[in-house]
């Protein structure tokens, strides 16, 4: 949806789980306002901050030294109350009474809906992937996957050292809510055993406990499984292998860890990218729509259309995973 008026103030908030990354795309949608004459608004603590007005103008200077953060320096909520009717009304209040007239929105899906629910009470959106899980369907790409697989690979291969010393099976659960992108990409770096995740049916005998039963007979002395969090079956998986391998096995569950950290150069690259995408897509007018990451290219499609779309798991990536985890 284009409309012909330049916005003259545009609002930036992170929303849902904070991710590395975020920083750089509030520092990019600053700074891209800058350059052609917008007043950047910093919005905080997610949609809370449009509902209260908890916000302030941002200059070139508020964003300097963020790229390299973790975290969101504009902090982040989920926030129940923007998905009521009057939590909407306040929210659209504020945005008219402050001049907030585009808002860039960072965060997943329920960011999004967000996001629609304003410019369909005429405030024009743009949202921008963010989130460590990689789960939002319309984008190949989200900020904040990059560094939380890099963190997860690095806690993992210190996991394997003393795993590795006292010949122990690991169970490492990863996050990414209820989606697997991030244990199959974090399991295939680390040459995980097996990888187990909401999407993927799998048979415990077979995937897991015939695999390191061979291994075992090859000579491998220690195992390592990803489980997803998503599955909700990591003690569970730990047992049933101690049960049926007599290994000595451990859970780790590294948990928020994976989502702090400076971001890396992926993270912050794709994040200047789209941040300054997004803001140049208000200035054309554009509103309604999410940056999306598609076959190399950052793009943009309609919300309505983008949160329409699913996602699979990679399921190539498995069978590679699976293949050569002997
Ligand atoms: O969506 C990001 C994420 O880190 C998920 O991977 C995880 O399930 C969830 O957020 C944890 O949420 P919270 O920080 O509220 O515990």
């Amino acid at each position: 949806m284009t409309s012909e008026k330049k916005p003259r103030r545009i609002g930036v908030l992170t929303s849902g789980g904070d991710a590395p990354g975020m920083n750089a795309a509030v520092r990019s949608v600053v700074r891209t306002c800058i350059q052609y004459g917008v007043t950047p608004i910093g919005v905080y603590r997610g949609y809370n901050g449009l509902i209260n007005g908890d916000m302030e103008e941002l200059n070139a200077r508020s964003v300097n030294g963020i790229t390299s953060k973790g975290g969101t320096m504009l902090y982040t909520a989920r926030c129940p109350e923007f998905a009521t009717p009057e939590g909407l009304r306040r929210a659209v209040d504020t945005c008219r009474y402050k001049g907030i007239d585009g808002l860039i929105a960072i965060g997943g899906d329920g960011t999004f809906r967000g996001a629609r629910d304003l410019a369909e009470h005429g405030i024009p959106t743009v949202g921008i992937p963010g989130t460590i899980d990689n789960d939002i369907s319309c984008s190949h790409y989200s900020i904040g996957f990059d560094t939380a697989a890099n963190t997860a690979v690095e806690c993992i291969d210190r996991l394997a050292d003393t795993m590795q010393s006292h010949e122990r099976c690991s169970v490492v659960e990863v996050m990414g809510r209820g989606a697997g992108h991030l244990a199959l990409y974090v399991g295939l770096a680390v040459g995980a055993t097996a990888i187990i995740t909401p999407e993927q049916p799998f048979n415990f005998e077979t995937d897991v406990a015939e695999k390191i039963r061979e291994g075992k007979y090859h000579g491998k002395h220690h195992f390592l499984i990803i489980v997803a969090e998503g599955t909700g079956k990591t003690d569970e998986i730990a047992e049933r292998i101690r049960e049926s391998t007599g290994l000595e096995t451990r859970v780790t569950i590294i948990g928020h860890i994976q989502r702090g950290g400076s971001p890396s150069a992926r993270d912050r690259v794709m994040a200047s990218r789209m941040g300054h995408y997004a803001v140049l897509r208000l200035l054309e007018g554009d509103g309604n729509i999410v940056v999306v990451y598609r076959n190399s290219q950052i793009m943009h499609l309609p919300i309505t259309e983008a949160l329409s779309m699913k996602k699979d798991l990679d399921a190539y990536m498995y069978r590679v995973a699976a293949e050569i985890g002997i």
